[in-house]
């Protein structure tokens, strides 16, 4: 009754932002990501038939509080759908990701979640019925059952079983790389959950945004088949910006940037001018994301760090979906 999972982080080109049912994790638009092999979560579930509740230990800490909760919660689905509810579990995991910063922790954390509890408890499912069930404790998780891009299809159905992310392309298929510009490892203000509710519920921009993802991802996807690397980052750049305008439409208005975040997106859009082919992306929080090829790795790499307020950049290849150790 024990197994471990590791699981990397996904970084959303087309960005999920937003919710149509809150508690089942069902949203509002599809969504493609790459898979990235820097940044992970190992995981180790046991059930244990005399435990009397779960336990949650990350990165060496006893967790209480909202984490563990949702940890748990998110175990009693996993149990009802095994059909066996009153076993309990102790978790033990290790993000090799800075947690709750916006570098994805949530995605890596559940998806290595999903993977090591059903297989504790016997389950034999397919990637497809992985992925639905990883939904249900992060949307985003969802896309990190698979390696390299994958989509999530936010399906039509209002018991959520046709929404779950499918794999389009390996991450051999293509080496585009990612580097990871961090200006803060500080836990965020607004959790990802909360910024979207928020904008959904109030952001006069929101429907603005929901109109052009359609032609984002036909655009994209034709992108990514044919290593066009400038259609693909131009697309994910803009994409990332309409995103975060929405915030600046809500009600009350916020931003996930900081000025540090700026000054790296510049830095991006001047290093482009120069002829570099850069472009950044940015998620529910201030640090920055930025896509580039291997022959640019080593430019990109001194110009981000010589960024003002940058404290680390972290270089990273597409990764590989779920593995069990
Ligand atoms: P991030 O940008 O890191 O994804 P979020 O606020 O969206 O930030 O999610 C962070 C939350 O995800 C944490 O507060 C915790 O509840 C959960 N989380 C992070 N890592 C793990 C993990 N390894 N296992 C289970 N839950 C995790
Ligand atoms: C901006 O997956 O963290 O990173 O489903 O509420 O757990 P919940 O939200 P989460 O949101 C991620 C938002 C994003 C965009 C993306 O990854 O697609």
């Amino acid at each position: 009754m024990k197994a471990t999972a590791r699981a990397h982080t996904n970084i959303a080109l087309i960005k999920y932002w937003g919710k149509r049912d809150e508690e089942k994790i069902l949203p509002t638009n599809n969504s493609l990501s790459l898979t990235l092999d820097g940044f992970y979560t190992t995981t180790t579930v046991t059930f244990n038939e005399d435990a009397t509740e779960d336990t949650f230990v990350l990165d060496e800490q006893v967790v209480s509080g909202e984490a563990y909760e949702r940890v748990s919660r998110y175990l009693d689905i996993i149990r009802r759908y095994a059909g066996k509810e009153n076993i309990f579990a102790d978790v033990y995991s290790i993000n090799a990701v800075p947690t709750a910063a916006g570098f994805a922790s949530s995605a890596s954390g559940f998806a290595a979640l999903a993977a090591a509890a059903t297989r504790a408890l016997g389950l034999d499912i397919t990637d497809q019925e992985l992925s639905m069930l990883t939904r249900q404790g992060s949307g985003s998780a969802c896309r990190s059952i698979y390696g390299g891009f994958a989509e999530w299809e936010k399906g039509k159905k209002l018991d959520g079983s046709d929404s779950y992310a499918v794999p389009i392309v390996p991450a051999n298929y293509w080496d585009v790389r990612v580097a990871a510009v961090v200006l803060s490892a500080e836990k965020k203000d607004i959790s990802s959950r909360a910024g979207m509710k928020r904008t959904v519920d109030t952001s006069v921009f929101y429907q603005g945004w929901l109109n052009h993802i359609p032609d984002d991802l036909t655009e994209i996807k034709a992108g990514i088949m044919d290593r066009d690397f400038e259609k693909v980052g131009q697309i994910a750049e803009a994409n990332c910006l309409k995103m975060h305008a929405t915030t600046l439409g809500a009600n009350p208005p916020f931003t996930y940037w900081h000025d540090t975040t700026m000054a790296v997106m510049q830095t991006v859009q001047t290093m482009r001018a120069t002829g570099i082919p850069v472009f950044f992306t940015i998620d529910a929080g201030p640090n920055v994301k930025v896509l580039y090829l291997p022959e640019h790795e080593a430019i990109v790499e001194k110009t981000l760090q010589e960024a003002p307020g940058v404290s680390d950049v972290i270089l990273s290849r597409a990764g590989n979906g779920i593995s069990y150790i």
